[in-house]
């Protein structure tokens, strides 16, 4: 009866029961007969995230006066009491996470639901195959002999390339300024529904109607790994992978879970990944043509306002921009008695009268920008206000990435990896280029030994007033040089025990990820617990001056599940791939 419920609550119908049912006394009065309910399909999930989601709900069915006659139903006294529980039967072997059970194709013409783009059709990668898939193969999610042309083309420019211009994705990045700015996306859901259900359930997140099948054989194979894992003893570090991985679907986030080493000859995969890592680096010309576009713009909003101040911020500014990066910039200016937005729609007017391409003001996002491109150099530019908390955490990023030259190289390889993964679209629920640096920080502070430190616990060497906020940290970061030299770790087991840690290790429900504290927080302490307005809080990162915002705010359950999907993909590949540096950064096929 509470699915019956639940049902009616979420919109769905529930199915009609004869009136003379003894246990449905507690409906008072009787419901009148009412009309069959159309048949809906169930939702159905097609692992691994696939939705397809059922037709539109149909209207209630009961009148609201009916429903305020529902009461809870209670068990007859005179029944007697109900039999324990019995746990799915075991199955028969271990499997791991990625034999999941063959997806079966949406039925054509099924409506699709938000990033379905993403859930429809076969996924690549190591979504939904076997780590000895995983191991053998330096491609997609299936085997050469049924991976289409499209996949096939898209192998072709693997890895070592770097990713298409950002420019033939501007219709994007409008996308990307308005979610950030929320004045799009999914607001339907109500707090209750953005909650991360406890550890057990949260896979199935808020799409378990109609699944319990599926999600039933899931368990049961969990509950059966994890029976061997803790049974076994002196498992191999390969088998303890499967089996954390396996356990992972349940107690993913659980801290205190045993260690797992990386593979034995991990580092033999540091040249190539060092080497792509050069190769991401902008190169001088580009660095002199963004140079060129950012003294036009001056001269351009000099005319107007001669008195604003131009700074770059971003990754044109930080160090961590890479060869096909943007260029942000951010005017101070005084504006008066205008607003922020009268003088961005101005500041389009003087860019379009100048010959700026492609000249817009995206007003409704959070952070109101003016997008504009040169054909010339093909790079793009958003234009802020005022936003100077972004010059100041520019600044703070740039700093810690002057302490240890491991950040600069992990964080390129995830920006690039989460650009290729398609988990880098703020618009589409997932991360920033921004949040990925954080995260990146933030793990190096959390590494035994330490290979960065808290800037903001240390001494304030640096302060920088924002609307009343002081930004204020140890910017002497030439006194740092050898902070991590302790830490031998290569970049590629830090890239490992990156993916590793973000899939196994962090604690979703609980915690905040933190560069200011160095550490992580808890929820709880910044009453990120339950969904407020547009900020979900499922994935919380922290701001390190801007404390009251969430960077993971747009990540849905939909898309914290994909997270983590990716994550454990990537952490599997460098484990058992036998040629990793290619399988990790194998574009997303989204049309497969
Ligand atoms: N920023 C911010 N708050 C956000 C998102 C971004 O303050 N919620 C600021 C940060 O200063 C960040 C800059 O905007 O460095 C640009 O953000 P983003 O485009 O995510 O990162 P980039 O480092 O510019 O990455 P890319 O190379 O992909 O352009
Ligand atoms: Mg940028």
């Amino acid at each position: 009866m509470a699915s019956d419920a639940r049902a009616a609550e979420d919109g769905g119908a529930p199915p009609p029961r004869p009136v003379a049912d003894g246990f449905l006394r507690f409906l008072i009065p009787a419901p009148k007969p009412r009309p069959a309910a159309p048949t809906t399909a169930p939702a159905r999930l097609v692992p691994p995230h696939r939705l397809v989601a059922p037709p539109p709900a149909a209207p209630a069915l009961l009148r609201p006066e009916e429903r305020l006659h529902i009461v809870p139903p209670t068990r007859p006294d005179w029944l007697p009491p109900p039999p324990p529980r019995q746990p799915p039967a075991p199955p028969l072997r271990s499997p791991s996470p990625w034999v999941r059970p063959r997806p079966f194709p949406p039925a054509f013409g099924e409506p699709r639901t938000r990033n379905a783009g993403r859930f429809a059709g076969q996924v690549n990668g190591a979504r939904g195959r076997s780590p000895a898939s995983v191991a053998h193969s330096s491609g997609g999610g299936r085997s050469g002999s049924q991976k289409p042309k499209a996949a096939a083309a898209h192998k072709e420019k693997k890895a070592w390339v770097a990713v298409e211009k950002k420019g033939e994705d501007a219709g994007d990045d409008d996308r990307a300024a308005v979610s950030e700015g929320y004045s799009c996306g999914d607001e339907t859901g109500t707090e209750a529904e953005d909650q991360l259900e406890p550890e057990g359930e949260q896979d199935t997140g808020g799409h378990r109607r109609g699944l319990d099948r599926e999600d039933d054989a899931k368990n049961s194979l969990d509950m059966a790994a994890n029976q061997e894992c803790s049974g076994g003893g002196g498992e191999r570090p390969s088998e303890q992978l499967v089996c954390q991985s396996n356990q992972a679907t349940h107690s993913r986030g659980r801290m205190g879970r045993s260690q797992v080493e990386c593979r034995p000859d991990i580092d033999t995969f540091t040249p190539g990944l060092l080497a792509l890592y050069e190769s991401l680096k902008p190169s001088e010309e580009h660095k002199s043509k963004q140079k060129q576009l950012v003294d036009s713009l001056a001269k351009s909003v000099s005319k107007e306002w001669p008195n604003a101040q131009l700074h770059l911020y971003g990754s044109c500014a930080n160090s961590f921009g890479t060869s096909h990066s943007d260029v942000d910039v951010c005017l101070e200016m005084e504006i008066g008695t205008a607003s922020t937005v009268e003088v961005l729609l101005r500041l389009a007017d003087v860019l379009r009268a100048d010959n700026f391409d492609n000249v817009e003001a995206i007003t409704s996002a959070r952070v109101p920008i003016v997008k504009m491109s040169d054909s010339g150099s093909g790079f793009s530019c958003d234009i802020c206000i005022n936003n100077l908390f972004a010059v100041a955490n520019t600044k703070l990023l740039k700093d810690y990435a002057q302490i240890d030259q491991r950040l600069l190289q992990l964080a390129f390889l995830v920006k690039h990896w989460a650009k290729l993964r398609g988990v880098n679209e703020t618009y589409r629920g997932t991360l920033s280029s921004y949040a990925y640096v954080l995260m990146c920080i933030n793990f190096l502070q959390l590494r035994e030994p330490k290979i960065l430190p808290c800037l903001q616990a240390m001494e304030q060497t640096y302060t920088m007033n924002v609307d009343g906020t002081e930004c204020a940290y140890f910017d002497e970061v030439h006194q740092l040089q050898y902070f991590g030299a302790e830490n031998k770790e290569s970049i590629a087991e830090l890239l490992w025990a990156f993916f590793h840690f973000w899939a196994f290790h962090h604690d979703y429900r609980r915690d905040v990820i933190s560069v200011r504290t160095g550490s992580t927080i808890s929820k709880q302490e910044k009453n990120w617990t339950t969904r407020v307005g547009n900020d979900r809080h499922l994935m919380c990162i922290e701001d390190p001056f801007e404390t009251g915002h969430d960077l993971g705010r747009v990540v849905d359950r939909q898309t914290i599940r994909i997270l983590r999907e990716e994550f454990e993909r990537a952490a599997a590949v460098l484990q058992y791939n036998d040629d990793p540096c290619v399988a990790l950064f194998e574009p997303y096929d989204y049309e497969n």
